[in-house]
């Protein structure tokens, strides 16, 4: 496992999502792009360090945003981030809402997601020989969760609200949803939608890593209007907020390199879930 200099390994990750493509007050230090069986990650993982911890940052879409949802290499992303050893997952997501109470520009952690990618994404590690099945039935890290919500809540000055649980709908795309199946999404309890959360959140599983993402709404999909939504709303939420965002995340980066939380970012409670099948990487 790779070990950042006098730094130490790296333990944390943060993958960036449409409109989160630094971390407020983290210093580049390095960039590595490992190749793995599945290919090279997205984009070369930048090393960026605070007050002497190490984190990766990997740009989900790639350096110039040139992966759509359904190409992004997510095997190779989750293989090299576990290679130089990260264990602990932030992941962002700009995210359309299901739920009135869930405004453009809120913050969502999910514990729930509901599968309806069409399977055509590799979604596993284990294949071709290699046998494993991980438990999924909480998908996300609710460790990292109650660490959020602290952080969340000391920011409520700046007008961040955030939801503390909620169902992922994660859809297929690249094309946004009609308003049949926004409504279809609604009835089953669906809070928010994108088109990220899978198979990452399962590939991080079956790599024994603590894994949740935190999602920004920027649209209320279509069943809530006559309007669309398109590209540039999804964006014009993402910049007016993205320093909410790109501060959220530095305080959740802050609390998880705290010593107390050593276990947590060395995902103690999730070793041995593959049954060892995960050595390989
Ligand atoms: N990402 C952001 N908004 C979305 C939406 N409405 N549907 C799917 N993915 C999204």
């Amino acid at each position: 496992c790779f070990v950042g200099g006098a730094l130490g390994p790296v333990h944390i990750a943060v993958i960036g999502g449409t409109g989160l493509y630094k971390i407020d007050g983290y210093t580049p230090i390095a960039q590595v792009n490992p190749d793995t069986p599945w290919g090279k990650p997205s984009a070369p993982i930048l090393i960026l360090e605070h007050n002497g911890v190490p984190v990766a940052f990997l740009a989900r879409h790639g350096a110039h945003h040139q992966f759509a949802p359904h190409e992004v290499p997510a095997r190779a992303n989750i293989a090299a981030l576990r290679h130089i050893g990260v264990r602990c997952v932030i992941a962002f997501s700009a995210v359309g809402s299901l739920q009135e109470e869930i405004k453009p520009m809120d913050f969502v952690v999910p514990d729930q997601i509901i599968d309806r990618t069409k399977g055509i994404r590799p979604f596993t590690f284990f294949e071709g020989g290699l046998v494993g099945h991980v438990p999924f039935g909480d998908p996300f890290d609710s460790k990292i969760v109650d660490i959020v919500k602290g952080c969340a809540a000391s920011m409520k000055g700046d007008g961040v609200k955030l939801h503390e649980k909620g169902t992922i709908i994660c859809m297929e795309g690249p094309q946004f949803s009609t308003r049949a199946e926004s409504n279809m999404y609604r009835s089953w309890g669906g809070s928010v939608i994108n088109m990220s959360a899978l198979p990452e959140a399962k590939l991080a599983r079956e790599a024994e890593m603590a894994y949740q993402m935190i999602c920004m709404a920027t649209d209320y999909d279509c069943w809530h209007s006559t309007e669309d939504v398109d590209v540039s709303m999804v964006m014009h939420y993402m910049s007016t907020n993205g320093q909410n965002a790109r501060h959220l995340v530095g305080a959740v980066l802050d609390q998880l390199c705290k010593q107390d939380n050593s276990d947590l970012v060395q995902a103690k409670h999730w070793e041995g879930q593959s049954k060892g099948a995960v050595s390989f990487m």
